[in-house]
């Protein structure tokens, strides 16, 4: 059993959050003289501190409550806010699998927190055996699982092994949950109180502009985050916009269903290049391909103004593929097709 007060930061515990105007008085309804905000024009007033009707909006479509839902700037600042709770820079540490989305290093960075990194293994899952050692520590602090994972584009199994045998805090980014055939963690957020499952608009979504990541877990948990954030994380317009975006749900289905679909054109086409290696099962809106030559055949693209993502520096030969339109993955295949080795 965990037990949250030794987890955090004896600052943080003691910390007194700054109290904003809207904290103070959170009616609608009133002249509003109190937040030196301008009285004139239409986005004069400061946003809902709590993005309250967001999280409700939210809470429908994930099916968990309101309050286990704390929204961030992008899952980036959710991902800083966490190292800033949990982390007592120096002195404590994280852990995670590599290769993995890169923010969790140069977040640890930021806060002066030592990232332990260990390799995933060959077919990219989870090393239990090398991450065993490790669970005792006191000083542990932080597990970040990236699942669906960037780059490798799998999903990672036994993450409750370390739910039930870590008392730190396990946080599971689902940036791509919503391409993939697993279900997410979020509705075990109940029954493990070290969990925080981390999820974006970002990508399904289509709304990467206007940086809204959520943090799906224990109330007593999105308390403290709620205390550390800056006052107006989320403006006024990218809660409306997200709203907006959110309504329509078969919009986000049929692009969902696009993106599959163009995931699967593209795979098959790929197979076809005598160059590409390995075309790794992916449960995102991206390919990650081993190739002969990533470093030449990504050249190659940039010269033809084809911008993908090479890997190699961090996977040998490997190139990271997001799935395009159509028309974008068609021009792709073509270039590909012209590459000369
Ligand atoms: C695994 C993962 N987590 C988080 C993010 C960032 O998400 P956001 O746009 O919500 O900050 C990315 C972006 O590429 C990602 O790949």
């Amino acid at each position: 059993m965990i037990n949250l007060e030794q987890l955090i930061r004896p600052n943080m515990l003691s910390l007194q959050p700054y109290s904003s105007a809207r904290d103070e008085f959170s009616g609608s309804e009133g002249v509003f003289l109190d937040a030196n905000e301008n009285p004139f024009g239409e986005w004069n007033r400061y946003p809902d501190p709590f993005q309250n009707t967001l999280k409700q909006k939210l809470s429908e479509i994930k099916a968990v409550q309101p309050k286990t839902i704390f929204l961030g700037n992008g899952s980036d600042e959710i991902i800083d806010l966490c190292f800033r709770l949990f982390c007592e820079p120096g002195k404590d540490k994280a852990l995670t699998f590599v290769p993995t989305y890169g923010m969790y290093e140069v977040a640890a960075a930021i806060n002066s927190v030592e990232l332990i990194q260990l390799p995933l293994k060959e077919n990219f899952q989870m090393d239990i055996e090398a991450v065993e050692p490790f669970l005792n520590d006191k000083n542990l602090k932080l597990i970040f699982l990236c699942s669906p994972n960037n780059p490798t584009g799998n999903c990672i199994d036994n993450i409750e092994y370390l739910l039930e045998n870590f008392n730190g805090i396990v946080l599971v980014d689902e940036a791509y949950i919503d391409f993939s055939t697993k279900d997410s963690l979020a509705k075990k957020t109940n029954q493990y109180p070290n969990l925080i499952v981390i999820q974006t608009l970002s990508k399904a979504w289509g709304l990467a502009s206007a940086r809204i990541g959520l943090a799906i877990t224990n109330p007593e948990i999105v308390k403290l985050l709620n205390k550390i954030k800056p006052p107006y994380n989320i403006s006024q317009l990218n809660q409306e916009k997200a709203l907006e975006i959110l309504s329509d749900t078969k919009n986000f289905e049929f692009k969902k269903k696009m993106i599959l679909k163009q995931r699967t054109i593209l795979q098959n086409e790929l197979a076809k290049i005598d160059f590409v290696v390995e075309i790794y099962p992916s449960e995102t809106n991206f390919l990650l391909l081993k190739v002969n030559d990533a470093d030449a055949i990504y050249n190659q693209l940039i010269e033809k103004k084809i911008i993908i993502r090479n890997r190699n520096k961090v996977l040998a030969n490997c190139l990271r593929i997001t799935i395009g339109t159509p028309e974008e993955n068609h021009i792709l295949i073509d270039a590909l097709k012209n590459i000369q080795l």
